[in-house]
């Protein structure tokens, strides 16, 4: 299988400068600024079908289109890298293996758009992610691949890193600007949408490390050639896939977008845990609504999985085993998103609390028949929050809800958890 995002690692260590040179490295930059210009890297990227790595899967091309061409005044890029949603950890193992293909992928975009000063704004924690970005922003200032007139192509930009000060909803596009301009981490109201009016009220472009890392092998190797990876006709590329839970081998891999649920958990995961039989996952991340054994056949690409019923998210699947309490699982996920709501809209900040309180009644024998009602009416009016936290927070209650009633009901008639 042919990898794109994982093709310079080496084991157990950071791919160097040198080495990543050697495998092609800054070429895609080189044949940029040598001969393209801005529009047609932009459209290379259209054409390729690419859509965001961060959860929402919009076209990443398109986000780009969206930027005014002739506002005067700075545009900004800033990549995500405040990857905090349980069990994703894709952009801390990509980092951790190479930071080149993100760097050059930064500039790759800030030529396309027209900016001069991008940010990398990862996660607290992240020590050895972000010290391989500066140490590899340092290796590709000192050979003038950023800076001041690139290569001598009149094409100048700077990147910084910053750490975030470590809350969940910092990641969200519009609190992170917030927060990068010193700010309270409160989301913004969208529109205007960031690529119209962002950091510091200017045009601003929000990708994720995993969807930028993907624009040098677009840039060099072709649209067709990267829209081609896919193993449906709908999806483009590779995708990281996060897998943790009750599997036999808890892996970061790349795979071809499209392939199926029960192809990733037999193929890479080498199947369940000896004498273990799978329940349920999470497909995409914390906020997204579980798959079951029926799911195995669903193609995992944007479409497919919304389609069946939930989203692809960040490609973090968590696989739990038929011992599991998806009731318990779901509290679990809730107690996480409650917790970390910023408090700024009335839903969230009290909604989530409360929810939490039917389930963690519910998994203590104290569930009423009447719960079932109230966490479905939750689904509902939790979508009327400020940003996309509490919505997503309602993934799993969603799932619950459609999948697991009987084990609800199980809950309520025994009078506490079948499971303990
Ligand atoms: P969204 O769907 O509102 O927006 C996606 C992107 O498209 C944003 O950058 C937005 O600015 C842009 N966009 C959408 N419509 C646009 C328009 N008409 N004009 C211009 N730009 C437009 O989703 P959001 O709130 O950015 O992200 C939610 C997702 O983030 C969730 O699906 C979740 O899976 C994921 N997530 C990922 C985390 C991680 O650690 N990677 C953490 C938390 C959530």
């Amino acid at each position: 299988m042919e990898q794109v995002l994982f093709r310079h690692n080496r084991p157990g260590r950071a791919a160097t400068f040198a080495e990543y040179c050697g495998d092609g490295g800054f070429e895609a930059l080189k044949k940029a600024l040598g001969g393209l210009s801005p529009d047609d890297v932009q459209q290379m990227v259209v054409d390729s079908g690419l859509r965001g790595r961060g959860g929402a899967g919009f076209p990443t091309g398109k986000k780009w289109s969206f930027v005014p061409r002739n506002l005067p005044g700075p545009r900004w890029l800033i990549c995500n890298c405040d990857e905090m949603e349980p069990g994703t950890y894709k952009d801390r193992v990509l980092l951790e293996a190479n930071p080149y293909s993100l760097i050059e992928g930064i500039l790759l975009a800030c030529y396309a758009i027209g900016v001069h000063h991008a940010f990398i704004f990862i996660r607290r924690g992240y020590e050895t992610a972000a010290a391989n970005l500066r140490h590899g922003i340092a290796e590709a200032d000192k050979a003038e691949f950023i800076g001041d007139n690139i290569m001598g192509s009149g094409f100048s930009c700077a990147i910084d890193v910053h750490v975030s000060a470590g809350r969940y909803i910092c990641g969200e596009e519009t609190a992170l600007m917030n927060a990068l301009e010193g700010k309270r981490a409160n989301p913004r109201s969208k529109p205007p949408f960031p690529a119209v009016k962002g950091l510091w009220g200017g045009p601003t472009v929000v990708n994720n490390v995993e969807t930028l890392s993907n624009i040098p092998a677009i840039v060099a190797k072709g649209s067709a050639w990267f829209k081609g990876l896919a193993k449906v006709p709908e999806a483009a590329g590779t995708k990281l896939f996060c897998i943790s839970g009750h599997v036999r081998n808890t892996v970061c891999v790349e795979l071809p977008m499209g392939m199926t649920l029960g192809e990733i958990i037999d193929g890479p995961c080498g199947g369940m845990l000896p004498g273990r039989k799978f329940k349920a996952c999470i497909p995409g991340g914390a906020s997204t609504p579980f798959f079951t054994a029926d799911h195995f056949a669903v193609p995992m690409d944007f479409d497919a999985v919304a389609k069946a019923g939930s989203r692809l998210g960040t490609g973090g699947i968590v696989v739990f085993d038929e011992n599991t309490c998806m009731v318990g699982v779901t509290l679990n996920l809730i107690r996480f998103f409650a917790r970390e709501s910023c408090g700024w809209c009335t839903p969230c900040r009290e909604g989530l609390p409360f929810v939490h309180e039917v389930l963690t009644r519910m998994e203590q024998g104290r569930g009423r028949e009447e719960d079932l009602e109230i966490l479905s009416e939750h689904v509902h009016y939790l979508n009327y929050s400020f940003c996309a936290l509490a919505p997503g927070a309602m993934g799993p209650v969603e799932g619950l809800l459609r999948l697991f009633k009987d084990e609800i009901r199980e809950h309520i008639r025994k009078n506490g958890c079948p499971f303990k």
